[in-house]
Order: C-alpha cells, then sequence, then structure tokens
C-alpha cells in the first residue's frame, strides 16, 4: 500500500512539523510529507522543510488576519491538490478554515491545540488553563470544523499545572507532549484506524 502524503501547514517555528519529520526519520510513522505550506513569509516551519528537503511554499494573504480570502484559499486547495496530499496537518496554523477548504477536504484536516479541549479553545490556552485556577492542561488533536477548536476530538494528554508554573514553563511542558502526540495520532490513519483516507 501507498504512503500517507500529508500536507502541512504552519505559521510559526515548526516544532510539531520536526517532530512528524523526526518520526518518519525513526521508522515511527509510516508516511510522507507532500508539502508544506506557510501564509507567514520567514516562518521557521518553512526552514525545517527546506533543511530537510521537503516541498514547501507560502501564500500571501493581505486583506485579514484570521482567514484566507476565498481567491487565496482555492489556491491553497490547488497546490495541497496538486501535492496529492490524504490528510491536511495544521501544525501551528494560524487562520481559521473556511467552507471551500472544509469541503474540498471533508474529514481529511487536523488540528492540534494546547488545551484539553472544549476547555480553552481559542489563543494562548495554557495561560488560560493557569489563569483559571486549573490542576492540569494539556493538548488535543482534532478534526477541524468551520468552528474555532470545535471539531471531533481524536486524542487527548493531560499535562499536569505544578506549584510554581509560569505561561512559559507550562507551554513548553505541553509542547514536549504535542511532540509526542501529533505523530502517534497521524500514524493510526496510516494503519487505516481512525479513518482510512487512502482511497
Ligand atoms: C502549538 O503549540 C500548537 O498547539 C498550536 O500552535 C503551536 C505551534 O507550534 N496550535 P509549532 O509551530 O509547531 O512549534
Amino acid at each position: 500500500m501507498r504512503k500517507l502524503r500529508l500536507g502541512i501547514l504552519g505559521s510559526g517555528k515548526g516544532s510539531n512539523f520536526k517532530a512528524i519529520l523526526e518520526a518518519i526519520d525513526r521508522g515511527e510513522l509510516d508516511a510522507e510529507v507532500g508539502i508544506v505550506i506557510s501564509d507567514q513569509p520567514g516562518a521557521g516551519i518553512l526552514d525545517h522543510a527546506a533543511n530537510a528537503g521537503v516541498p514547501f511554499a507560502q501564500i500571501e494573504e493581505q486583506r485579514y488576519k484570521t482567514k484566507l480570502s476565498p481567491e487565496i484559499e482555492d489556491k491553497l486547495i490547488g497546490m495541497l491538490r496538486g501535492a496529492k496530499v490524504d490528510l491536511i496537518v495544521l501544525a501551528g496554523y494560524m487562520r481559521m478554515v473556511k467552507e471551500r477548504m472544509l469541503s474540498a477536504f471533508e474529514g481529511r484536516i487536523i488540528n492540534i491545540h494546547p488545551s484539553l479541549l472544549p476547555k480553552f479553545p481559542g489563543i494562548e490556552s495554557w495561560r488560560q488553563a493557569l489563569e483559571a485556577g486549573e490542576i492540569e492542561a494539556g493538548c488535543t488533536v482534532h478534526f477541524v470544523d468551520a468552528g474555532m477548536d470545535t471539531g471531533e476530538i481524536i486524542a487527548q494528554v493531560a499535562v499536569p499545572i505544578l506549584p510554581g508554573d509560569t505561561a512559559a514553563s507550562l507551554h513548553e511542558r505541553i509542547q514536549v507532549e504535542e511532540r509526542r502526540l501529533y505523530p502517534q495520532v497521524i500514524s493510526t490513519f496510516c494503519a487505516g484506524g481512525s479513518r482510512s483516507l487512502i482511497a
């Protein structure tokens, strides 16, 4: 059977993408990255792609900060289709996914979010958990729908909040778990687990 091909979207430093590549290199994840696309010129995730010899591209959106204009979203869909990807992996992608993308890749877009959803959707969710006096935080992998961090939950890992934790120390521990969890979840797709994505 051919390998599951991933299309990675990211806006930031790309530590989750790097963890996915490392899991592939270690033989723990039997997938290949078809393309990495960023909406942020100069994002670290593009450097990781370039260093690893993975195809990468940028999209430029001037009009909106939190979503793409319909014509740019169409361009993104074209790039992902051109790369023949089976699963779209959001790895620190900071824009809402709109209807065009959702219907083009129905049931094939996943995201990782640094909280125990449905608690604390949105930005800086580790800080929200700390400020709410929670005893644990964590991370969640979920299918993407039209809401903000509202799609069906696939897997989550809890991270205890320790006495003396700062937002930064808690965020760092959550990210360690994210880098473990995301490749594991993707490998369940490779095995035909969560849903079979290879036609
Ligand atoms: C991660 O913490 C992820 O949960 C959130 O954005 C961050 C991306 O970090 N959605 P990185 O770019 O993968 O390092």
